[in-house]
């Protein structure tokens, strides 16, 4: 399945986030492509909001990785958010810090900004979305399920 969407500030972004969220399920990871101040961040914070994770929602740039525990379980099962962001990592530290756990756990949904730094730990369940500036503020977001 491939969705196409363009969004013109960051609150469509969000709100695109927002909606997508409604459809997700645990134990995929949704892998975030995009150059430098794409939207990636943007739109992992209107997911984070659609799932009802507890805000702040700050970037995980410099932690790597940020946890989210749900109060309560979305619908389809999803209790925990693994938000995470490869940038400044390497496979092997990623790995290091759990990465296949975090994709594998069963109420688990793995968000993930930079998957082209790790791309040998990509598992196959996933859903690839690629951001694309295309003006000051206009974003283009494809989302490609497999
Ligand atoms: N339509 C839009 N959707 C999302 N962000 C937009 C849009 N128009 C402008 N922006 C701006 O683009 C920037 C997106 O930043 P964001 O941190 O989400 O990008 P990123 O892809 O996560 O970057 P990085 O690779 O540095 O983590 C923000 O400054 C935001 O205000
Ligand atoms: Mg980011």
């Amino acid at each position: 399945m491939e969705n196409l969407q363009t969004t013109y500030n960051n609150d469509e972004t969000k709100d695109f986030g927002r909606k997508l969220a409604k459809t997700l399920h645990p134990s995929i990871a949704l892998c975030l492509s995009g150059d430098l101040g794409a939207g990636k961040t943007t739109l992992s914070q209107g997911i984070l909001e659609g799932l009802g994770a507890l805000p702040p929602y700050t970037s995980p740039t410099f932690v790597i990785m940020k946890e989210y525990v749900l109060r309560e379980a979305t619908e389809t099962g999803i209790k925990r958010i693994y938000h995470v962001d490869a940038y400044r990592i390497e496979s092997k530290d990623i790995e290091h810090l759990g990465f296949e756990e975090w994709c594998s756990d069963p109420s688990g949904l793995v968000i993930l900004e930079w998957p082209e730094r790790i791309a040998e730990l990509l598992p196959q369940k996933r859903i690839d979305i690629t951001l694309t500036q295309k003006g000051e503020m206009e974003r283009e977001i494809v989302v490609t399920k497999k």
